[in-house]
């Protein structure tokens, strides 16, 4: 799908920040679209955009380095407002004429910007407007500018840096030695909504509302009277897609759902019923249980589950499309719920931790020879903004803050081989994990929490019996993205009724551990 048309926009240049998409992110929670470009993209094409305002993203180089990423002149010739932070401050300094030079100091962490002059005066600025004269903020950078470029005044200084905000009114530049993305510059809020309103002028009118008449609309001129098929998993993102293209185009989708056989309890059927009789969406439901189970038969590497899984799918998800084709649909669409932290361009400059989390993502998929042309409804949203699309959408609020599941499902989740019993005693106990996290409240704070089973046999006693049974792993976790994580510390009285639940419950199981593993060094998954 194409940008949006007329509504407001901001441009971010991207120098290779880790808070680049938080960037992003803040603008839209004031409901201005973003968008965020490569550093060296051309004032040209900016310009073709029609962005109201640029700014320019923080970066692990120096300016004065040979390498370090160089923008295009030209930007500030556009004759609209610039924000440079951190690093994007200092370009601005070092290209409009300033110095920049290596700190003595470094300044990280928590700090305070004063907004006054030698004498202790306010300085009216319109990014600081409606804000006090010292403010709480976040530092990162070792680099500051000590000599302002013409036509620039100091506005804020820190006990560290005399140019820790600069302007120049008249060209309505702007520049942040911090960061005023981060929840630790807490009205650092204030600061983007006066520069995206106050400074750039632009509207609140990017909303999910807007964005789903527009999309429809292109949806429909785009596919005309041709077909799509979605290969939906019952996750946020496909679900959205799914729930988008059939309020554009109704039944000129089909949706396939493959059950692998590595499904939660009742998810099938929940699918079915939701998308299927709810929905009235076009439905081909593949059980195809038997064959992966077959294929899965006696494999315990966590990798060949992985490769054995996805090769199984992309044969059971093209054989659904062809038996479709046979009867008479012919789809020249493949839709997919690919989102904007997917799409965009990750910058890699050397020591950029944002390049290297961006590699982990690209994982699974469906093969590049699929004679489809690809329908990206999502491209232009971050998670929450499908969120809110699917709510608006009417989909249920268990489907929209569903926790995430792995593509391999619970094969990734039976340690060793997975076998029909094994898969019976996870799925049983996995859901009193579910229906207790739901009870006690705690399901939708976490990022996952689930049930593990381990190939591990211990004695127990129950009655006058001696036990040799299974163990359950408890793997309840916080995350903003999925690439860090922390274990969650739960209530005991809530750890104790699923423990006491399961063993009570679940045949085959007679101890359960809790996982206290951070990520990294462990990841979420145990395979
Ligand atoms: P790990 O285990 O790598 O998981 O810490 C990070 C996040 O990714 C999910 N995950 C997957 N999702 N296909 C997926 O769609 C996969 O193969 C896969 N492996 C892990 C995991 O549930 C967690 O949210």
């Amino acid at each position: 799908m194409s940008e949006p048309a007329n509504v407001s926009k901001i441009v971010i240049l991207d120098f290779g920040s880790q808070y680049t998409q938080v960037i992003a992110r803040r603008i839209r929670e004031c409901q201005v679209y973003s968008q965020i470009l490569k550093y060296n993209t051309p004032a040209t094409e900016i310009a073709k955009i029609g962005a109201r305002g640029v700014i320019l993203s923080g970066g692990p180089s120096s300016v004065y380095s040979e390498n370090a990423p160089q923008i295009d002149p030209a930007v500030f010739e556009l004759g609209v407002p610039v924000l440079g932070i951190c690093y994007g401050l200092q370009l601005m300094g070092f290209h409009l004429g300033g110095k920049v030079e290596h700190s003595q100091r470094r300044e990280y962490g928590a700090g305070q910007v004063f907004i006054t002059d030698e004498g202790g005066k306010r300085i009216a600025c319109d990014l600081f407007d409606g804000l006090p004269e010292s403010i709480d903020v976040w530092n990162s950078h070792g680099d500051k500018l000590t000599k302002l470029p013409a036509g620039f005044r100091a506005v804020g200084h820190t006990n560290n840096s005399p140019f820790a905000v600069i302007e120049n009114p008249t060209k309505r530049f702007y520049g942040l030695q911090f960061h005023p993305e981060v929840a630790h510059t807490p009205r650092g809020k204030e600061l983007i909504e006066n520069f995206v309103y106050k400074i750039c002028g632009c509207k609140m009118d990017w909303t999910m509302g807007s964005f789903i008449d527009q999309t429809c609309e292109e949806i429909r001129q785009k596919v005309g009277t041709d077909h799509v098929v979605l290969g939906l998993s019952g996750g946020v993102d496909s679900s959205v897609a799914a729930a988008l293209l059939h309020k554009a185009i109704g039944p000129q989708l089909t949706c396939v759902f493959v059950n692998n056989g590595l499904l939660r309890a009742n998810e099938a059927e929940a699918v079915q019923k939701l998308y299927g009789e709810n929905f009235q969406i076009n439905l081909k439901y593949v059980d195809a249980t038997e064959r992966f189970l077959t294929k899965l038969a006696g494999v315990t590497d966590p990798e060949t589950k992985r490769k054995i899984i996805g090769g199984e799918f992309i044969r059971v998800f093209e054989s659904a499309v062809r038996e479709l084709t046979t009867s008479g649909q012919n789809f020249k669409y493949l839709a997919q719920g690919t989102l904007y932290p997917d799409v965009i361009e990750s910058v890699s400059i050397s020591g950029n931790p944002a390049a290297l989390i961006k590699s982990h993502h690209n994982v699974g998929g469906l093969p590049p020879d699929l004679k489809f042309s690809l329908i990206e409804p999502l491209r232009q949203l971050f998670k929450d903004e499908v969120r809110q699309v699917g709510l608006q959408l009417g989909l249920p609020k268990e489907v929209v803050y569903r926790q995430p599941f792995p593509g391999p499902g619970l094969a990734v989740r039976i340690v060793g081989e997975i076998t029909p019993e094994r898969l019976r005693i996870l799925r049983d106990a996995d859901s009193i994990v579910v229906s207790e996290m739901k009870a006690s409240d705690w399901y939708y704070k976490v990022w996952q929490s689930f049930a593990v089973l381990l190939p591990v046999r211990s004695v127990g006693v129950m009655g006058d019996e001696r036990t040799y049974e299974h163990t359950i792993a408890l793997r309840i976790v916080e995350s903003q993205d999925g690439m860090t994580a922390d274990w969650v510390r739960l209530p005991y009285e809530v750890l104790g009724k699923i423990s006491s639940r399961i063993i009570n419950e679940v045949k085959g199981v007679n101890r359960v551990c809790y996982d206290i593993s951070s990520k990294p060094p462990s990841t979420i998954e145990w395979e």
